[in-house]
């Protein structure tokens, strides 16, 4: 791959920072700077090499799902998730609650929107509420090979405070019989997991983890299933960027998860990739980060259509 083209890419996508706007519905996010563009590639069996200003650390928010499905599915197996979280994409908002109100069973119709990852959250076993989010955020320290990933607490307690439309989601799930159990435990693990601190250096390594299938190429250690990891590449390409995915899809053409920090995990054909740009779209997806991706994917011909 020619790396020389990541700095040039920046500059010109850089741009689109002054369209967006840094989310400030949790609070605490809203202290960063819009301007900033970074991104890590790492290709399976190379460095990875980064370019623009990566943020040294920011939350992972709804890119944590990814990794909460998949330790939900090592822990109870398809059927039980499935059971509860659908398959399809919305084309609604990510914190919508519209179809859980309309469209019987009352069940979120996949694991990237807020609905279906605090549902599948719900399924990470533990005895406590420390042990299920110890577990994740173990999880993400072992495919990303860093330990020193911690979650952020400013972060936490201030989506904590403010989530009344994360809290109205789950009660409606609590009582369309989706969510068993102590609502604010499983929202106490949801908001604990969207604070874990990561860089596009952790991201990106994730990402080539999961573009090989689950196996770390370093160790040979098979990591996560690979039927697993289809089924997230699978979630990420057709939802996991909300009601953008199927523009994101045609335009770029990888599987991808955004995060309101501003944070997009993507996965190439033998590369993951990490950026950062907490400029927003409307529809909450890092605004410089998908121009960003979608010229990368145009240069070296990621597409996997
Ligand atoms: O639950 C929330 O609203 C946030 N913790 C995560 C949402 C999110 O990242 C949506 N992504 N673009």
């Amino acid at each position: 791959m020619d790396y020389s083209i990541l700095e040039p890419l920046i500059r010109e996508s850089r741009n689109q920072c002054n369209e967006g706007k840094v989310a400030s519905y949790i609070p605490e996010l809203s202290k960063v700077s819009g301007d900033l563009l970074g991104i890590t590639v790492h290709e399976v069996g190379k460095d990875p090499v980064t370019a623009g200003e990566c943020m040294p650390k920011f939350t992972l928010q709804s890119i944590s799902k990814v990794f909460a499905l998949l330790l939900a599915l090592i822990d109870r197996g398809e059927q039980q998730v499935f059971e509860k979280v659908g398959m399809e994409p919305t084309g609604d908002m990510y914190n919508s609650l519209m179809k859980l109100e309309i469209v019987t069973p009352g069940k979120p119709f996949n694991p990237m929107i807020n609905a279906g990852a605090i549902t599948v959250t719900s399924f990470i076993e533990g005895d406590n509420v420390n042990e299920r989010f110890e577990r994740i955020l173990s999880f993400i320290q072992k495919l990303s090979g860093d330990d020193s990933i911690y979650y952020n607490e400013k972060v936490y307690h201030s989506e904590n405070h403010t989530a009344h439309r994360n809290r109205a989601l789950a009660h409606l799930l609590k009582d369309n019989g989706i969510l068993e159990g102590d609502v604010e435990e499983h929202l106490e693990v949801y908001f604990k997991q969207c604070a874990i601190e990561t860089s596009c250096t952790n991201l990106a390594r994730m990402g080539m983890i999961l573009a090989n299938g689950g196996k770390d190429p370093e160790t040979s250690e098979q990591l996560i299933p690979k039927r697993y990891v289809q089924i997230a590449k699978t979630f990420m390409i057709t939802c996991g960027m909300y009601n953008a995915s199927g523009e994101f899809a045609i335009e770029a053409g990888i599987p991808a998860k955004s995060g309101v920090s501003g944070g997009i995990l993507a996965v190439a054909p033998n590369m993951g990739i990490g950026v950062i740009g907490p400029a927003l779209d409307r529809k909450g997806n890092s605004i410089a980060g998908i121009r960003l991706l979608t010229r990368l994917s145009e240069e070296w011909d990621l597409t996997i259509f």
